[in-house]
């Protein structure tokens, strides 16, 4: 299969790069730093990024940014920034990429833990993460030509683990590979509207 990965130059989007190259062609793009560049939070970019790759048979997505503050500092433009761009962006991914996917294709989409499991400054990521779930969801049942979208949920990365341990105090560390195996099974699989949860 041909397979974009949105965010390939990050740590989970290495990890799933790595699983899934042996077995499909991979096109690795991301914002600053990727082989082809696009800004999911820009639907010309997205659109740009498109029209270079051509038609494709999956869409991951594992960028999107978010804000962590405290909820009793926190201003409207702050909490804005996660919509903006983890939630939004990666939905104007889908929007666009599934009139560039193959029949039978799939769209990946990336939430977290902390929707279920909050975490003092998270206000903001439970947001998102749980709309970024409940995205795949809805619009799973709407998707024609036998396209599938999925999310996958990861706890904090063993690799992840020195940056971002000191906020998720008590948390059981996920290894990579294994948040990986949940991207190749929403593009190898069948499953749709799934929210996989790596926990
Ligand atoms: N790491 C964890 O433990 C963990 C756990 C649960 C959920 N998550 C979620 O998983 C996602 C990826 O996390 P990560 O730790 O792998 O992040 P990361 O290491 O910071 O990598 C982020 C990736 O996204 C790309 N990117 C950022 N903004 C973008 C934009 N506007 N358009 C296109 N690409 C963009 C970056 O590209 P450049 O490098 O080119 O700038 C990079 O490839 C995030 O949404 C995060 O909330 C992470």
């Amino acid at each position: 299969m041909k397979v974009l990965v949105v965010g390939a130059t990050g740590t989970i989007g290495k990890l799933v790069v790595k699983e899934l190259a042996p077995r499909h062609e991979v096109i690795e793009a991301s914002k600053t730093n990727g082989k082809f560049k696009v800004d999911i939070t820009n639907e010309q970019s997205i659109r740009d990024l498109f029209s270079q790759v051509g038609k494709v048979d999956a869409i991951i997505s594992v960028a999107g940014n978010v804000h962590f503050g405290l909820v009793k500092e926190m201003t409207a433009a702050q909490f804005n920034i996660g919509l903006q761009d983890k939630l939004l962006g990666q939905i104007n991914l889908a929007l666009i990429g599934q009139h560039f996917l193959n029949d039978g294709g799939s769209i990946t989409l990336t939430s977290g833990i902390v929707s279920h499991d909050p975490i003092p400054y998270g206000s903001n990521v439970t947001v998102v993460n749980a709309a970024v779930d409940a995205y795949a969801v809805g619009a799973a049942i709407e998707l024609e030509r036998g396209i599938r979208i999925n999310s996958v949920s990861p706890s904090v990365l063993q690799e992840s683990w020195e940056a971002y341990g000191p906020f998720f105090a008590g948390f059981d560390p996920v290894p990579g590979a294994k948040v990986a195996l949940a991207f190749r099974k929403s593009v190898e699989g069948r499953q749709t509207g799934q929210n996989y949860r790596v926990w």
